[in-house]
């Protein structure tokens, strides 16, 4: 039986032509060509053949994807997927997605609706317009419709709830605004709907979903839904569903989280960050028995956890940071928690959320990564803690430990680490001396009563902070080569001596470099010529002598140079003129002499806030200014 080439079928009309063409181009291993049987061994007919190849010649090939296409059988070329029934417009597939169709129009529709067989239709990113009616609707067989990352910018067009057998619909990033239509619920068959990342649909979730019986997917993310979500569950409160997927994220949901929340049963997924919701967890969530993923980050839940969410056995990732928790987790809050791996939970400095496990409860879990910021954890330094043993990521910021920790933590943790944070709390005691953490980015330790000498620990971390803890001893003569990519160091209120050493100017990549309220001596380096990035450098409150070096000048993002209270000398360098970023400078407390170099716009800035300094032969300079800048993470104090 004879076979048209589906490129040059006189039934075609000729956008789709035109769309085949680019779909050719792009998409080569996605279409499927559908043609006839001869019911012979070589499917493919002569004229198939010869079209294919003269159509082939249209084409640029550059990653050689139609090197397949020779030989008899074209069945078999890639791209081309022979079926035993006639006709082009049996077409099924057609997948265009990152080809641009803006010249288009909103005629692409008319003629894709003809392919009445069409099951699967994919434009993603075509810059596509869309028509909001059609007269007539033929390709009814539609199964799958990708038109995400359009950027419609209209309501959801309405012939889109003829289309009944859609099963999947994906309208994602297409600025479609209004309230969500009533009319999904026509379509019974929906088992995926993404409406995410349109910002403006807006007016409440409509209960109908809960009628939509093989729903598994939800995706109403980064819109404006605005209402409460006891009507959206209620409507899923009579009968069995299927929902598996629900992400309500970045909406300005509200209220409390209801217990009818407990009739998704088939949940894995569930995600409703950045909304405004409150209250506490409702205890009925402890039967969603397939949960593996919650997200409940950045709301304002300001009450408990139930017990119930210690029997939430396949949960792998829960995320409740950015919430006011009060309240208490037990063992029981953690009884079957056995494929945890990545929890954070965060409340508010005042509001504590108390751990209460007894000291040497070993739990179900094998944590990767966990952050309990401003949870009472303490005072102890926990055992259960102490026995994870793939640890990534740990945050105990405030969480009230006033313990020691074992020096064989640090090493058992070094070598697969990347973030530790322990700052603010009472820590008490000695850091394991050398040290390698290969994979560590962040280190804060800082606000703690750690002691000793500073620990030669090599790594290549972006941001080490021991500030505000009780080190001693001087700065590694080799700390450039220990921390070569260091970024941000924090190293104030200790009682660090010796002098800064010079290899601290190998530190390409330095951006802030804090050393405030040590007892740190001597002159400093000469060599600041390589940190282009620095623009932080508060060395005040030390017993700095000489002067200040004049290759500070080269230090081009210099923002904020703060040399106070120390006993530094001589001439300012002219050199500073180079820094024309510095916005912050304070040089008060040590004995300068000499004029300030500084060009006008910083010397404007600075008569802002008038300090002295006496010359050699006590003649007075107004020059200095004192901000008290708090920039990013630069914390100078008061
Ligand atoms: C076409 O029909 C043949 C014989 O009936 C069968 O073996 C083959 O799987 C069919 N191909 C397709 C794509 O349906
Ligand atoms: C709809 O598709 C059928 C089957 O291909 C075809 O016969 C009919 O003409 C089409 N209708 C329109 C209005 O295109
Ligand atoms: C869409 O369906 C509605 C009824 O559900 C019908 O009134 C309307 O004519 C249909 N539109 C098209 C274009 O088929
Ligand atoms: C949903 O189903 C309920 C009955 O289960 C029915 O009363 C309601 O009208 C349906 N809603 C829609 C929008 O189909
Ligand atoms: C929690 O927040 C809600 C809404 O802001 C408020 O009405 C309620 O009193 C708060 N509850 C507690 C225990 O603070
Ligand atoms: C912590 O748990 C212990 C033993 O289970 C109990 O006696 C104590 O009251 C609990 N403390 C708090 C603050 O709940
Ligand atoms: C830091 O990175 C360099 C180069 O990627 C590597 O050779 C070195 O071993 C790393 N240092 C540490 C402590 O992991
Ligand atoms: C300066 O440092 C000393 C310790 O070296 C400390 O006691 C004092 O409070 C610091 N002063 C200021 C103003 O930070
Ligand atoms: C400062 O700038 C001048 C002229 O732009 C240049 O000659 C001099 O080398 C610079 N000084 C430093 C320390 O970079
Ligand atoms: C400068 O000298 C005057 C008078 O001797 C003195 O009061 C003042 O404290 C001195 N200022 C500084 C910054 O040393």
């Amino acid at each position: 039986m004879g076979v048209s080439v589906g490129f040059s079928s006189t039934h075609l009309p000729i956008l789709p032509v035109f769309l085949l063409y680019f779909a050719a181009l792009f998409c080569l291993d996605i279409i499927k060509l559908c043609f006839s049987d001869a019911n012979i061994s070589i499917l493919c007919l002569d004229s198939e053949r010869e079209g294919l190849l003269s159509f082939k010649t249209t084409l640029t090939d550059p990653s050689g994807r139609l090197s397949s296409w020779t030989g008899e059988e074209c069945c078999k070329w890639s791209g081309i997927e022979c079926s035993n029934r006639t006709g082009l417009t049996s077409l099924k597939y057609l997948n265009l997605g990152f080809v641009k169709l803006d010249s288009a129009g909103t005629d692409w529709l008319q003629a894709l609706n003809k392919l009445s067989a069409l099951v699967e239709l994919r434009l993603h990113w075509c810059k596509l317009q869309v028509p909001l009616s059609l007269p007539f609707i033929n390709f009814t067989s539609l199964s799958v419709l990708d038109l995400s990352e359009n950027s419609f910018n209209s309501e959801i067009p309405e012939w889109l709830f003829n289309l009944t057998s859609l099963s999947k619909l994906y309208l994602r990033w297409n600025f479609f605004n209004g309230p969500i239509p009533g009319e999904f619920a026509n379509l019974k068959l929906l088992e995926v709907l993404d409406l995410s990342d349109n910002l403006d649909l807006g007016g409440e979730i409509p209960s109908f979903f809960g009628n939509l019986s093989r729903l598994k997917s939800l995706d109403l993310s980064a819109n404006n839904l605005n209402s409460e979500i006891q009507e959206f569950l209620g409507g899923f409160s009579n009968r069995p569903n299927n929902l598996v997927f629900l992400d309500l994220s970045s909406n300005s949901l509200e209220g409390e989280l209801p217990e009818s929340l407990g009739n998704l049963k088939n949940l894995k997924f569930l995600v409703l960050f950045g909304n405004s919701f409150w209250g506490s967890i409702p205890s009925s969530i402890g039967s969603l028995s397939s949960l593996k993923t919650l997200d409940l980050s950045y709301n304002r839940m300001n009450g408990t956890i139930p017990q119930s969410f210690g029997q939430l056995s396949e949960l792998v990732h829960a995320d409740l940071m950015e919430n006011s928790w009060t309240g208490i987790l037990s063992e029981a809050h953690m009884m079957k928690l056995g494929r945890l791996e990545y929890v954070r939970i965060t409340t508010e400095p005042t509001r504590y959320l108390v751990f209460n496990v007894s000291y040497k409860w070993v739990p179900p879990f094998r944590l990767k990564f966990i952050h309990f910021d401003n949870c009472l954890v303490g005072p102890f330094f926990p055992v259960w803690l102490q026995v994870q043993s793939e640890l990534a990521s740990v945050s105990l910021r405030n969480a009230g430990i006033s313990d020691t920790i074992p020096g064989d933590w640090f090493s058992k943790l070094s070598s697969q680490i990347t973030y530790l944070i322990l700052s603010n709390n009472q820590i008490q005691g000695k850091l394991p001396h050398h040290l390698e953490f290969p994979n560590l980015r962040a280190l804060d330790l800082g606000s703690n009563h750690f002691e000793g000498p500073f620990p030669v620990w090599s790594t290549n971390a972006s941001e080490i902070s021991l500030q505000d803890n009780l080190f001693s001893g001087s700065l590694p003569e080799n700390i450039g080569s220990l921390v070569p990519r260091l970024q941000r160091l924090y190293l104030s209120w200790n009682r660090l001596d010796g002098k800064v050493p010079s290899s601290m100017c190998e530190l390409e990549d330095l951006q802030v470099l804090s050393l405030r309220s040590n007892k740190l001596y001597g002159e400093l380096p000469n060599c600041w010529h390589k940190s282009r990035m620095l623009w932080g450098i508060d060395m005040s409150n030390n017993t700095l002598t000489g002067s200040i070096p004049s290759s500070f000048g080269s230090l081009a993002s210099l923002s904020v140079l703060m040399l106070n209270n120390n006993n530094l000398d001589g001439e300012i360098p002219s050199s500073l003129q180079n820094c024309t970023g510095l916005t912050s400078i304070d040089l008060g407390g040590n004995r300068f002499s000499g004029n300030l170099p500084l060009r006008r716009p910083i010397a404007a800035a600075i008569g802002f806030c008038r300090g002295e300094i006496n010359g050699s032969r006590g003649e007075r300079h107004v020059i200095y200014v004192v901000f008290r800048p708090v920039l990013g993470n630069l914390r100078w104090g008061s």
